[in-house]
């Protein structure tokens, strides 16, 4: 008999990200939910949408929950119920996804770009200092990845000047600073559900939080045609309403929110324990007192670019958040702003890659990634 040829079976990839493996677990709970919405026919401004509000307020201690229609459209509502206007400048950092920026421009307000800290990735305070002007209306702060801002200089910057500040939310629910949830930090905080988020729906839907009773009503408004009363606008508005499908399937996956977020904080501890003994690689920073969600797990490496295509070759999935900071969006090209500007912010861009990450990542993928990565630094 002739001998089988051996088949040499190459190592299963590792996705970036399998929201195929949530949805295996929690399936059957996300149908029921939605069915129930379908039996009630009940599709806008509803119960569902009403008790989410309620749920997230409580999650981050806030008074108030305002759900609408994206993180995006969250952001656009805090800051025009903060007061921002066309004309009017708005600090933000230049290391961020392009929203927190875009939201600013479609108000026809400016941003203005800070650098950020090179070892946590956000905004550097002092920055902030630095790009004040009179013409200043707002502060918008990210926290990046999942990890919290440094809040308490921020928050004195701005009490100083009477500036309100705006919290994007969008990558860290749940994360807390000194004790106090993100969310619950800033005068209006700014949460997306986009589907790949650590709380993500089957579509678009973000929220609005905040302690005042002020902003929160004329974000109601703002988000419904700017109707303070049933068909009585008192001001142009929009619709961005958060639909009752996408609450009822966000109500079910907060319910296992901290489980899912205390499996993505013991994956990027095991990613981090194995990846101090590779020289070279710098895992994020984690500072005391911080509370990291890890929506991505985000290393720094000199040769970025190389590794990642080694990676890709291995089919483990790696992506880079961000490869442009801000200022030389060519969106922003009429801001004049110039490579050089922001020197953290532009390393940053050249530097980090985010690794797999998502709470259903396991040991072993997570040391085939790492062996990659020793392999590759070996080169
Ligand atoms: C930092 C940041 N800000 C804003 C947004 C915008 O959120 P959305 O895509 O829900 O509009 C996102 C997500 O995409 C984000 O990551």
């Amino acid at each position: 008999m002739t001998p089988q040829p051996q088949i040499s079976s190459s190592p299963d990839p590792v996705p970036q990200l399998d929201l195929a493996a949530q949805y295996t677990a929690i399936g059957g709970e996300i149908r029921a939910a939605v069915e129930k919405v379908l039996a009630s026919q009940q599709f806008v401004l509803g119960r569902e949408g009403a008790a989410f509000e309620k749920e997230i307020a409580s999650l981050c201690g806030v008074a108030h929950g305002i759900g609408v229609a994206s993180g995006t459209d969250a952001l656009i509502l805090a800051l025009r119920a903060c007061g921002v206007q066309a004309g009017d400048e708005v600090l933000l950092p230049a290391f961020t996804f392009v929203a927190t920026g875009s939201a600013v421009s479609a108000l026809g307000a400016k941003p203005v770009f800070a650098d950020i800290r090179p070892e946590t990735y956000n905004v550097d305070p002092a920055e902030f200092e630095r790009r004040v002007t009179p013409g200043t209306r707002a502060i918008v702060v990210v926290h990046l990845y999942g990890l919290p801002a440094d809040m308490d200089p921020i928050l004195a910057f701005a009490k100083a000047r009477g500036l309100p500040v705006v919290e994007d939310n969008a990558q860290a629910i749940g994360a807390s600073y000194k004790g106090v949830r993100t969310g619950a930090l800033g005068d209006a905080a700014c949460f997306s559900f986009y589907p790949t988020k650590n709380l993500g729906a089957c579509g678009d839907a973000g929220l609005v939080t905040t302690n005042s009773a002020e902003l929160a009503a004329r974000i109601r408004t703002l988000r419904n045609h700017g109707q303070s009363g049933k068909y009585l606008s008192t001001e142009p508005g929009w619709n961005s309403r958060l639909d009752e499908i996408q609450a009822a399937i966000l109500r079910v996956k907060l319910r296992h929110l901290s489980n899912w977020q205390r499996a993505r904080q013991t994956n990027a501890a095991e990613y981090t324990r194995l990846l101090n003994q590779i020289p070279g690689v710098m895992p994020p920073a984690v500072p005391e007192g911080f509370e990291h969600v890890f929506h991505q797990y985000t290393i720094r490496i000199e040769r970025r670019d190389a590794l990642h295509q080694f990676l890709n070759e291995r089919k483990i999935g790696s992506t880079v958040y961000y490869p442009y900071p801000l200022h030389l969006q060519p969106l922003y090209a009429s801001l004049g702003y110039k490579p050089g500007d922001f020197p953290h912010a532009e390393r940053a861009a050249q530097e980090v890659l985010s690794l797999p990450m998502y709470p259903e990542l396991c040991k072993e993928q997570i040391a085939r990634v790492v062996e990659c990565i020793a392999e590759f630094m070996k080169c």
